[in-house]
């Protein structure tokens, strides 16, 4: 299991220090939150501190972009050179022109979903895409409770990916900590974000318990 802790839980007072203790602390991937108050109900940052982190970090930034205008939060972040970049399937009309776009700035395309919305939406679109980011709560806010349907939409999501692109990755995000990563890893998915859980914890002993 490859581990990408949020820093929306980190101390924003003291961020180079968190973001140089995670990595570390072993982790895989830098979870950034980008949200624009417009798509979900918060606000986090934006380019500025993206930069910071940019610079701080020893470990591929992974940014989630929680946006309505996919495209304006691309142009903005694609300079900090993300390996992954996920925007949402339900902000999104032209789902294929954005991934195209990622593609073309050598940033890995990954589309999120919502709890409610089902995997279906990606049949055609899965061989696209480097990554499938599930969300295990519904956006906008660190420490919310996993909501277990994921758990399903992986399996289902998994066979897709066996039958029409295997290097496809499966990323959950929302509520993960020791308590679920079992049954995360036995549902195939190859990524978890933690945000809560190994900010309040020690990194490190966090970070390897999520390693299964
Ligand atoms: C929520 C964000 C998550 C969040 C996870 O909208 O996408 O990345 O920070 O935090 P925890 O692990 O606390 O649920
Ligand atoms: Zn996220």
């Amino acid at each position: 299991m490859l581990v990408a802790p949020s820093i929306l839980s980190a101390d924003f007072g003291k961020l180079d220090n968190e973001i140089d203790a995670i990595c570390k602390a072993g982790c895989d991937l830098v979870h950034v939150d980008v949200m624009d108050g417009h798509f979900v109900p918060n606000m986090t940052i934006g380019p500025v501190i993206v930069d910071a982190v940019a610079k701080v970090a020893t470990k591929p930034l992974d940014i989630h972009i929680m946006v309505e205008n996919n495209n304006f939060f691309i142009d903005l972040l694609a300079p900090f050179k993300p390996e992954y970049l996920s925007f949402h399937y339900e902000s999104e009309n032209h789902h294929n022109r954005i991934i195209q776009k990622l593609r073309n700035l050598e940033i890995k395309p990954s589309i999120a979903i919502n709890p409610a919305t089902n995997i279906d939406v990606l049949e055609y679109m899965i061989e696209d895409l480097d990554m499938v980011l599930l969300m295990s709560v519904n956006p906008g806010f660190g420490g919310q409770k996993f909501i277990p349907n994921v758990l399903e939409k992986a399996k289902k999501l998994k066979e897709m990916i066996e039958r029409k692109n295997p290097n496809c990755l499966i990323e959950v995000d929302g509520g993960i900590s020791d308590k679920n990563i079992n049954e995360l890893k036995q549902a195939g998915v190859d990524v978890v974000v933690a945000g809560s859980y190994v900010f309040k914890n020690d990194y490190k002993t966090a970070i390897e318990s999520l390693k299964v």
